[in-house]
């Protein structure tokens, strides 16, 4: 045993014994056990430095002339929530994001940064390590398990097999990110299977992303050693893979919300809830205020018939347990890290205090600690490598008259199929037609200087706005513009560039809305509520212009995305995904 460690031991047990004295305590809790399932009336927590040194009926012994004691009257109180796999590389800073996600409880966040590493490589992922660091949450990381998508196509970043082995040597990095291109598992990809088997030499964890998979290839996916997903969209799917041995995460967030399918079947199953956990895989600013987080998982599963302790215990301690870190976090027990939380009642489960090792970082609903602001290095705030844009460069020339065009056909904001439309050139150029709702769409490489680029057609947006252009896709990293004309195309670029990454809506030559994503094109280094506020204008700004679709930041952020089908446009081309090969946009 180390040094530092015995001191540990030595410290929290003297505290126990009344020897040495708590720096707090709380007394006359309501305590929610998430080890015997038993809400305990009247407890006192004794807590030192960052750690709780007792639990039980009187703590008087360790309350010195130092110590500061809480009443909290009853209150309950529970451990802090955990979201178990999300991408906090979206919209906002880690420290932003923070604020939010503590106001809901949720005191440990298991980040999965893929899009920053899809961008950026092995630097920015280092770059963003430093930015989750020192914050009043616990933020730990996983390497991006899946890049690239499909090498034949993607443009992304990735780690190489020395850097994975280097970057999980790293305190916060548990192991490797969702594994979401199963195939390569299945087909046993040797860059993959080297990454699976020395995750495993080193005692990290394998988070999973079985969607859509079973039966042999699912028992081949978990015998590779991963055990963990949080795709199941039905019970079924639960069931399947808590029998294989699984722990699954269920999804509620932004992209997905699966509770509600979920958790009644589970109920009334009977299913053993140890390995159940809550997951957001990632929130946007207006939902995340407007519903909540993990705290979110807890009400909606309550109202569907789940018990509050259970509810409790899924938000806590099994995402803990799946992690292998139980010995330190995920219930209040001697020994283990003070994460707590003080309700009101069991209903809200909003806390009203939320204690993150042992310090108050939450009070009466607002955040009491200072959060520092981070040293963005410069590089990483100038990502968008293209040059500026004229309403030629989105061309797309014929030859003949009339020609029959293949189009991306938006079946959703995410789901696309391969549609046709009979077009007309003018002047060896096939236009968009806004009339027949035919949209131009173009995706260009910002990222690695080349002029690669790929322009085609877009069916079934309806919107009536000139361009709509974005740095931010799944989990690639070109620039996608959607048009009506070349011109408001070109416009929406420039912006873009000027701004070094975002989202922005133009039409007849005006900005409608702009949500500039400095750090790296994906991440805003704005405060929550100017993000916030730029997010919901450029949905509004599309929606309220007749767009087909509720959720239209969704359409540039999956065009690229080759894990789904049906035809995607990177800056190679456009990809029809289940022949893998690249289609013209005109015949
Ligand atoms: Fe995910």
């Amino acid at each position: 045993m180390n040094s530092s460690l015995a001191n540990l031991i030595i410290s929290l047990n003297s505290v126990a014994m009344g020897d040495k004295k708590a720096d707090l305590i709380l007394k006359n809790c309501n305590l929610l056990s998430v080890y015997t399932k038993e809400i305990i009336p009247k407890i006192q927590i004794a807590i030192i430095d960052d750690r709780i040194a007792y639990v039980g009926t009187d703590a008087a012994h360790t309350i010195g002339p130092k110590t500061t004691v809480i009443d909290v009257n009853g209150k309950y109180v529970s451990p802090g929530f955990a979201d178990p796999h999300l991408h906090i590389d979206q919209f906002v800073l880690p420290s932003e994001f923070a604020k939010k996600a503590l106001l809901c409880g949720v005191t440990s966040l298991f980040s999965d940064p893929i899009d920053i590493v899809s961008v950026t490589g092995y630097k920015g992922f280092q770059e963003f390590l430093k930015l989750g660091e020192d914050l009043p949450i616990r933020i730990f990381q996983v390497v991006p398990g899946g890049l690239p998508v499909d090498a034949k196509f993607s443009n992304s970043k990735t780690f190489s097999l020395s850097q994975e082995k280097t970057a999980i040597k790293h305190p916060h990095i548990l192991g490797l990110g969702e594994v979401f291109s199963w195939t390569k598992v299945t087909l046993r990809e040797p860059k993959t299977m080297k990454s699976l088997s020395t995750m495993l030499e080193c005692d990290c964890i394998i988070n999973g992303h079985t969607a859509g998979i079973s039966e042999k290839k699912l028992n081949a996916y978990v015998s590779s050693g991963i055990l963990s997903c949080h795709e199941p969209i039905n019970f079924d799917q639960v069931l399947e893979r808590l029998r294989l041995g699984m722990w699954v995460m269920i999804r509620e967030g932004s992209i997905r919300r699966d509770l509600k399918e979920i958790i009644p079947r589970v109920l009334s199953h009977g299913t053993y809830l140890n390995r159940l956990m809550f997951c957001s895989d990632g929130l946007n600013p207006l939902d995340i205020t407007k519903f909540g987080h993990i705290d979110h998982c807890i009400r909606e599963s309550i109202k569907l018939g789940l018990k509050p302790i259970d509810a409790i215990t899924m938000a806590s301690k099994n995402n803990f347990d799946y992690y292998n870190m139980g010995k330190d976090l995920g219930g209040i027990a001697p020994g283990k890290l003070a994460d707590i939380l003080v309700f009101n009642d069991l209903k809200s489960f909003k806390p009203n205090k939320v204690f993150v090792g042992g310090k108050l970082v939450v009070s009466n609903g607002s955040i009491v600690t200072y959060i520092k602001k981070k040293i963005i290095s410069p590089w990483i705030k100038k990502t968008v490598k293209l040059k500026k844009f004229a309403k030629n460069d989105f061309l797309i020339k014929s030859k003949k008259k009339d020609v029959l065009a293949n189009t991306i056909f938006m079946q959703t904001e995410i789901i696309t199929k391969i549609g046709s439309a009979e077009l007309h050139s003018k002047n060896g150029h096939v236009s968009a037609s806004f009339d027949s709702d035919i949209w131009k769409v173009a995706a260009f490489d910002r990222t690695h200087g080349t002029n690669r680029h790929a322009i085609g057609f877009l069916e079934n947006f309806g919107a009536d706005i000139g361009a709509f252009a974005s740095t931010w896709s799944f989990h690639e990293n070109d620039m996608i513009v959607i048009g009506s004309n070349d011109s408001d195309m070109a416009i929406a670029s420039n912006h873009i560039i000027k701004n070094q990454g975002g989202l922005v809506v133009v039409k007849s030559g005006k900005i409608l809305a702009s949500l500039p994503l400095q750090f790296a094109g994906i991440v805003s280094t704005d405060s929550f509520e100017k993000v916030s506020s730029n997010f919901q204008n450029i949905n509004n700004s599309i929606v309220d212009s007749g767009c087909k679709f509720a959720r239209p930041h969704l359409i540039p952020l999956f065009l690229p995305f080759l894990a789904l089908p049906s035809v995607r446009i990177l800056s190679g081309g456009i990809v029809d995904v289940k022949k893998r090969n690249y289609i013209q946009p005109i015949n």
